[in-house]
């Protein structure tokens, strides 16, 4: 074991004897009914969009492109060689990467849309394969997946269920037998929970400890939005035991809303913090319950009709992002959260929960902001994170990552040395076999439905629709190449009238954004809370073109650094690089696999910086280059996001600077004030971070004027 892993052994001793102190007098404390047993007459409250049955909306463009790598890739692959999937406790073999047995309902909650969302008969055989298998070996007594000897421990069932809601709204072929197995399932849940929250709760005497448990706790919302889908739309006989589970799953939570409160909410860089002040609340400072957890409150108000929750989800958004979060709308957090510092890591999960949570809580509490957030997660830390040809990941990423190898030392909390490193599952598994949920979701949430007669596109990007409203059948079809251009061109067809809304970015210029339809050209007016702008659509065919103004953004960040966006784009300077590779190694001895185990593009690679990296650059200067701007709906490279592939950049005075180390990357720059040329002024060329592997986002300012 090495020093993070004691450490982390430490913090999990922590973590029990705080649970263990605070946990008899916290349960007697819960126990307040959330609906009235007399009456039974409960509602959840509504979301502010529907979303649409998985399938619906089909992807175009680059977004085409990216599905039909992630299928070619290792996404598209761990089902035939990845012993974690393959070989599945869950579907009869016994190799898992951790007792708590999430690696195979991982995979298969980011298969299902990835599946259904290119409509692959190959990968549709993958999931339709594994879910018959689960369903098939359920126990008498309703549980679902392995049993593995010990006991039994709610948490990996939550992404299978996710995996089988959206199968079951893919293929209603699926209703029966999903339906009659979660009713079974989550009957059992009641009796379990009943039984003194088993399953849930660690018991001293357990064979599954508090650490194994303490996920199920914290992400409690990732079952009760299952719970809240059957009780909407296929409620058992007796629909309170769905009722009963809610309000179980709730009182036994480690529950966010004790974390997102002023006074208790750690504000600083968790590493200057005493150990005594972030132990008790590390189930809160994890990366990926975070990125999950920006939903919870949302989820629980939806059945307690708290609206102090909504408040609260709120400041958790902005909290997270403000004290840690990276410009690309990644949380840094490697893999407990850190502060701003430009060295931290944002982990790959996190990355994809995060996307997953932002497009839930537009669709819940409509707020423009979050779908802003959730694309620029999608459009930048995202594909950052992977190769190009999507064969292999990052466990985690820097904002300056000036190269991507094996490090002599590390600044990360609890990441090895080869975390930022691409490869088939340097550091740990988890991230394998998650990533592929990032896209595919996000596509399945880039429409919703506004009221019975309304749809709108919500998370922009090229990808058209067919659903049935209450006029009729429509369909929409959106040509563009955003957000690497700022056009957006629409063709729809329906049998009766509906409103069409498109959601304007909160960055767009109103006063020079335009929308045409026809002949017509008007000025932009979208709704200020959801940023819906609203076009009644006649029978018949409708074009629609949107284009959406906007200039370079500069963002301030730590220590006189900046991030620059324009649009849903973060620019960073793209470091020239050479590499090597091997095959793929294994996570836990840094072996590599057997010649024959993966497929021959999977291999772990080191990449090295063939330039300099320590560049100050001088802000007064920013000039964008749109070569292709009037091509609106031209092909775009394949793959997009490699180095030099998308043609806009952004182009910047600047010269290297004296700039150290900090634990084998770069340290923060120096002060403002030390900040003096090395050598000439040149123009630096920035490209969109997702194409830029190596790259410098938080850039140093320098006053380049009469140089
Ligand atoms: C799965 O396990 C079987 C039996 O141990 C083995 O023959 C096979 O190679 C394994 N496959 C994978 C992909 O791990
Ligand atoms: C349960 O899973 C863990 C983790 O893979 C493994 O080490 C253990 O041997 C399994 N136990 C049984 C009884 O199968
Ligand atoms: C319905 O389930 C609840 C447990 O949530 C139980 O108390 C009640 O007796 C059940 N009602 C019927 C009619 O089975
Ligand atoms: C609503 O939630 C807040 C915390 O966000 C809590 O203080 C309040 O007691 C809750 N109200 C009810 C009725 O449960
Ligand atoms: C975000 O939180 C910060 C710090 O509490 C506050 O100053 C700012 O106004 C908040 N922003 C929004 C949009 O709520
Ligand atoms: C800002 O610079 C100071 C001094 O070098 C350093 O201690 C701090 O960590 C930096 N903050 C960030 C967020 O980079
Ligand atoms: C748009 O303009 C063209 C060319 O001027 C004309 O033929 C067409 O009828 C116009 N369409 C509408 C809907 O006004
Ligand atoms: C490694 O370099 C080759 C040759 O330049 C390039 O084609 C490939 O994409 C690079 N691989 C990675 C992972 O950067
Ligand atoms: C790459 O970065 C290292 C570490 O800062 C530096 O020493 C080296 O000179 C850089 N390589 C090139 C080719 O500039």
């Amino acid at each position: 074991m090495d020093e993070a892993g004691i450490f982390l052994l430490l913090v999990k001793l922590g973590n029990f004897l705080w649970l263990s102190s605070i946990f008899s007098p916290l349960r007697k404390l819960f126990n307040r009914k959330f609906y009235n047993e007399s009456t039974m007459k409960v509602t959840v409250v509504p979301f502010v969009f529907d979303a649409l049955p998985l399938g619906s909306i089909k992807p175009h463009g680059w977004l085409l492109d990216q599905m039909h790598l992630m299928a070619a890739g290792l996404a598209g692959h761990e089902h035939d060689f990845y012993h974690y999937v393959a070989n599945s406790s869950w579907l009869g073999g016994d190799q898992e990467y951790s007792d708590l047995n999430e690696g195979f309902p991982y995979w298969f909650n980011g298969l299902v849309p990835l599946a259904y969302g290119l409509a692959d008969d190959r990968l549709k055989a993958q999931v339709q394969g594994a879910a018959n298998y689960v369903l098939g070996a359920q126990a008498a007594d309703g549980w679902l997946g392995p049993e593995n000897g010990t006991a039994r421990n709610f948490w990996a069932r939550y992404p299978l269920c996710l995996g089988l809601v959206q199968l079951v709204e893919a293929d209603p072929t699926y209703e029966e037998p999903v339906v009659s197995a979660l009713w079974k399932f989550t009957d059992l849940m009641h009796s379990m929970l009943a039984d003194d929250y088993t399953g849930y709760l660690y018991h001293d005497g357990d064979k599954v400890g508090q650490d194994d448990t303490q996920w199920g706790r914290v992400r409690a919302q990732d079952m009760i939005i299952t719970l809240q889908w059957l009780y909407e739309k296929h409620p058992p006989k007796n629909a309170s035991v769905l009722l009963d589970n809610m309000q179980y799953l709730i009182d036994g939570s480690l529950n966010w809303d004790e974390w997102y409160q002023e006074g208790v909410y750690i504000t600083q860089d968790l590493n200057t913090v005493p150990v005594s002040e972030t132990e008790p609340f590390f189930p809160y400072e994890h990366g990926v319950n975070v990125g999950q957890g920006l939903k919870a409150l949302a989820v629980f108000r939806r059945f307690t009709h708290n609206d102090s929750l909504l408040e609260t989800t709120r400041n958790a958004v902005n909290w997270t992002f403000t004290y840690h979060g990276a410009a690309s709308g990644a949380i840094l957090a490697d893999e407990r959260l850190a502060g701003l510092a430009p060295y931290y890591g944002s982990e790959t999960c996190t990355l994809v929960e995060t996307m997953y949570s932002l497009s839930y809580l537009y669709q819940a509490l409509g707020d423009n902001e979050f779908a802003d957030r959730c694309e620029r997660t999608a459009f930048n830390a995202l594909p950052v994170q992977l190769t190009p040809d999507w064969w292999a990941r990052q466990y985690v990423s820097e904002p300056n990552q000036p190269y991507s190898k094996d490090l002599s030392d590390k600044p990360f909390w609890n990441v090895n040395n080869w975390g930022q490193t691409y490869g088939l599952e340097t550091d740990y598994p988890c991230c394998t076999v998650n990533h592929p949920q990032g896209y595919p979701k996000f596509l399945s949430a880039s429409y919703v439905k506004v009221g019975d007669n309304g749809l709108a596109h919500a998370l922009l990007s090229p990808a058209s629709v067919s659903t049935a409203l209450s006029s009729g059948d429509v369909t929409v079809d959106c040509a563009t190449n955003y957000p690497f251009t700022s056009s957006l061109s629409y063709t729809i067809t329906s049998t009766g009238s509906f409103d069409f809304y498109v959601r304007i970015p909160q960055w767009a210029n109103l006063t020079s954004s335009t929308i045409t339809t026809g002949n017509t050209t008007a000025s932009i007016s979208p709704d200020l809370h959801t940023g819906l702008h609203k076009l009644p659509i006649s029978p018949g065919t409708t074009s629609i073109t949107v284009t959406l103004a906007t200039s370079i953004a500069i963002e301030p960040r730590a220590n006189d650094t900046i991030a620059i966006h324009h649009g849903a784009l973060i620019f960073a300077l793209s470091i020239p690089s050479t590499n090597t590779s091997t095959p793929p190694k294994a996570y836990n001895t840094n072996q590599e696999y057997p010649a024959a185990y993966a497929p021959p593009q999977s291999r772990d690679w080191q990449i090295a910086n063939a330039s300099a990296w320590n560049i100050a650059v001088d802000p007064s200067s920013l000039t964008l280059h749109t070569p292709d701007a009037g091509q609106a709906g031209a092909a775009l490279p394949n793959p997009i996001w490699a180095p030099g592939a998308p043609s806009v950049s952004v182009s910047v005075r600047a010269c290297e600077i004296a700039w150290g180390l900090y634990k084998g990357v770069p340290d923060v720059p120096p002060p403002r004030a030390e900040r003096k040329c090395l050598g000439e002024v040149f123009e630096a060329r920035l490209e969109p971070l997702g194409a830029a592997k190596l790259h410098m986002v938080d850039l140093p300012t320098i006053d380049l004027s009469g140089l």
